[in-house]
Parts: structure tokens; sequence; C-alpha cells
């Protein structure tokens, strides 16, 4: 999900990089790089860019350990790109293309949460008829780079990669 309050306000979509540093000129606080990072190298990138730490979420979705459900693993790690849309849940997030985001942004979206509650709804009705593709199937923009294994051995390579780096 875009970090924003108004959905309709230009959004310039900066790459974390850019991003960490726009924020550090702001402000002495510690400042959590997030978005994209899927290796260690990310990591020491962001690290060296001034940011105190790296918060990864797709680079762990093929995890075995994680609730993805069998289509939305699949997916992620067949997938070339992401999409952006406000059809799951009201607002502007990026995700895997399925046949959710293929409706597009029809307007009017309803607000949080109750675009959300009804996309949910539409999933567990496709899911009774073995359909995945109406998932809110999540994913950064460094998708490509997932990685299926168990979350031990990719923390493990990750810390190599940064040392690495
Ligand atoms: C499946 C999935 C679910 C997520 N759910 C939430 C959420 O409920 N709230 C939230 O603030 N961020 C959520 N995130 C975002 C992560 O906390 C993290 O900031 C983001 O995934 C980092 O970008 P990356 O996926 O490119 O590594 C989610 C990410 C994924 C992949």
């Amino acid at each position: 999900h875009r970090g924003m309050f108004d959905p309709a306000a230009p959004d310039a979509r900066l790459a974390t990089r850019d991003l960490v540093h726009a924020v550090r000129r702001e402000t002495a606080l510690p400042v959590v790089a997030a978005g994209g990072i899927m290796t260690g190298q990310g990591i020491h990138a962001a690290m060296a860019d001034g940011a105190m730490a790296a918060q990864l979420g797709t680079a762990f979705v093929a995890c075995p350990e994680g609730s993805a459900r069998p289509g939305y693993r699949a997916a992620l790690l067949a997938a070339r790109d992401t999409v952006m849309t406000s059809a799951i849940s009201g607002r502007p997030a990026r995700c895997l293309a399925n046949r959710f985001t293929a409706l597009g942004n029809l307007p009017p979206v309803p607000d949080y949460p109750r675009a959300y509650a009804a996309g949910k709804a539409l999933d567990a009705a496709a899911q009774s008829h073995g359909e995945d593709g109406f998932g809110a199937q999540w994913a950064g923009s460094g998708v490509t780079q997932a990685r299926a294994m168990p979350a031990a051995d990719l923390v493990a390579q990750l810390l190599r990669e940064m040392a690495q780096a």
C-alpha cells in the first residue's frame, strides 16, 4: 500500500533508495527502509544510504512457513512484474496481476475497509469454485527475486549476501 493519506494527491512513487535519502533530510529519527528489498545486497545498500534497518515482506511470501495459498505462492514465483490497484482494498497497492486486478480500478471503488471486505467475500466465493485469481496477492516490485526456501535459510542467505556486499 502506498504511504499516503489522499489517494487523489500526486504520488511520485519514489524508489525506496530515493525515499530513504529524502526522509533522512527531513528527520534525525531512525529510518527503516521498506519496499522492493529482496537480497542481502539490497539490505546493505539501504543501510549504506543511511537506513538503520530494512524490512522485507515479499521476500518471505514463498517461504514454506508462511500461510500464502498454493496459487499465490506459484503465481509469485512465476511473476515477471506487479501492478498497482485500488480494487482490492480501496487504497492504491502493489500486487500480482490476477483476475481481480484485471477488473481494473472500476470507479467508484468504495473506501477502505468496505472494498476489502467485499473483495474477501468475492475471493471466498471464487475459491469455493477452485478459482485462486481473486485473492489479495500482494507483491513488491522486487518480486522476480523471490526465493522459495525455509525462512531460516533465507535469513542465513541474506546475512551471507550482506557480508559479501
Ligand atoms: C502478503 C503481504 C501482506 C502485507 N500486509 C501488510 C499489512 O497488513 N499492513 C502493512 O502495513 N503492511 C503490510 N505489508 C507490507 C510489509 O509490511 C512491508 O512493508 C512490505 O512488504 C515491504 O516491501 P516488499 O514486499 O517489497 O519487501 C504486507 C506485505 C505482504 C507481502
